[in-house]
């Protein structure tokens, strides 16, 4: 993550507009960047990182995101802001949030919209940092509030208000309590926010309230024994008559094939009534096995899907994740998913179909063991593999290969992941299914009906292009597209 620590002064939109007007030549060299994204999110320019205050009104979608305008120069981190009909054509506008008050000088850090009335409340975390003095910044030395803007067109926002302060969170935790996301359940206001304790464990509180400005500390979400130290962006869901709670937790070690990036993304299965303070959360699910997924915002359109965006990269990972920053940008939005739960009540993700708009003619056919087609970078391959597999390879673009072999599924990058290298887990059930949305840069696979999704970026020479399968035994159809944005 960038030092978002530089400012002393808090960033003004005006301050913002001088800044950006002296850097036009910057956009256009990010422009003719060919690892630029052609069909994801992506600001103009300098760095991206999560998804913010997600919701839609009268059709027209409003994304927001973690913003630093002018990275590699630091500034206090912003709400970049996008608006789209579709998820393919992306239009980018001035920031919606500023670090422009004394509550949020480091930064309006995460956070999400609720929608009552016509009126969008967006909650967020007001990050300040103090420097007057050495801090360790986990028990002291930082505020982290609770903000409240509202916005019925979501460009113009009301006065920032000031809902919680550090003191107004339970007394055993750290200064770590952040990114607010507002629901109702049985007529009632519920916000889940992400904590850090004293002891370094990690949960999700939950906060009620009646009128969205008054919030009640009620319990918290936690593992026993502790899931990591702390978990970043709760976000609780209701999907097919089901809960869970997505969150990120940070601090899991790795443990044989599972928790395998620096902070893990995943989901908790959750039964809790919302009136005593019982309730059960089961197993940690992983959202991900790829390389490059953090940090992801769900929401319900106004057809009342649920709709998800990741972050497409991660924290403190080994691997290079900013080789893009020479030329002015970093980070990308994953393309948006859809969330539904499987027969086997698991929460899976398959690509919007919006994005079929961008599939060009392609190739439709039967395979048997092997195929082999030629591409262009932006693609879409579909398979579906109708005698379950006991082992296949597809290798797309240059390098990067979807192994399945003695029940075990894994991703090498090794060849084109500047340091990612393999990723895998068992899939000891087969593979049926396995969907491939190929940007410039970013490779996106779900397999299974997207019970199981990598997401990574890829820096190959993305010329002369192939796909190529092989297997002993797998037989199935094809569904190829190049993609055209
Ligand atoms: C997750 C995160 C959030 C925080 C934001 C700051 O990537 O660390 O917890 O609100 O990013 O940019």
């Amino acid at each position: 993550m960038p030092d978002m620590t530089a400012t002393k002064v808090p960033m003004t939109k005006e301050e913002y507009l001088k800044r950006v007007t002296a850097l036009s030549d910057r956009l256009e060299a990010v422009a003719q960047d060919k690892r630029r994204l052609r069909f994801h999110l992506q600001p103009p320019m300098g760095w991206l990182n999560d998804p913010n205050g997600l919701f839609q009104k009268d059709g027209v979608y409003h994304l927001y995101h973690q913003y630093v305008p002018f990275y590699p120069q630091h500034c206090s981190v912003m709400w970049g802001h996008v608006t789209t009909t579709d998820f393919i054509h992306y239009e980018y506008h001035d920031p919606a949030i500023y670090p422009d008050t004394v509550w949020d000088a480091n930064g309006p850090y995460s956070g999400s919209a609720f929608s009552r009335d016509g009126m969008i409340y967006t909650f967020y975390t007001g990050n300040v940092r103090y420097t007057d003095r050495a801090y360790d910044y986990i028990t002291e030395g930082r505020e982290q509030n609770t903000m409240l803007v509202t916005t019925q067109d979501g460009f113009h926002f009301s006065e920032k208000t000031l809902l919680m302060k550090n003191e107004a969170y339970p007394a055993d935790l750290t200064r770590h309590v952040r990114d607010p996301q507002v629901f109702s359940e049985n007529g009632r206001y519920y916000m889940v926010q992400g904590a850090r304790d004293l002891k370094n464990r990690g949960s999700a509180l939950l906060f009620e309230s009646d009128d969205l400005q008054h919030w009640q500390y009620k319990l918290r979400f936690e593992k026993q024994p502790a899931f990591g130290y702390m978990w970043e962006c709760p976000n609780y869901l209701r999907a097919d008559g089901r809960q869970f709670l997505i969150a990120c937790p940070q601090g899991i070690q790795r443990d044989g094939e599972r928790y395998l990036n620096a902070n893990q993304c995943g989901w908790f299965p959750l039964a809790y009534d919302f009136a005593g303070t019982e309730y059960t959360l089961g197993d940690f699910q992983t959202l991900d096995a790829g390389f490059d997924f953090y940090a992801p915002q769900a929401f319900q359109n106004e057809q009342g899907r649920h709709i998800l965006l990741g972050w497409m990269s991660t924290p403190d990972a080994e691997y290079d994740c900013e080789s893009t920053a020479d030329c002015g940008w970093v980070h990308a939005m994953t393309v948006p998913r859809e969330l539904y739960v499987n027969e086997a009540g698991r929460l899976c993700q398959k690509p919007l179909e919006e994005l079929q708009k961008l599939r060009q003619n392609g190739e439709h056919s039967s395979f048997a063991k092997s195929f082999h087609l030629t591409t262009p970078v932006c693609f879409e391959l579909n398979l579906k593999i109708e005698h379950p597999a006991e082992n296949f390879a597809l290798m797309m673009r240059e390098s990067a290969i979807l192994q399945y072999k003695n029940g075990w599924l894994s991703l090498d990058m090794t060849g084109c992941g500047l340091g990612r290298k393999i990723h895998g887990l068992s899939a000891p059930d087969g593979i049926w299914e396995v969907h491939v949305l190929s940007d410039t840069s970013s490779l996106e696979i779900f397999v299974n009906g997207g019970e199981t999704v990598f997401t990574t970026r890829i820096f190959d020479a993305m010329e002369h292009l192939q796909i190529q399968f092989d297997s002993d035994d797998a037989q199935g159809t094809l569904n190829y597209y190049p993609l055209c944005p």
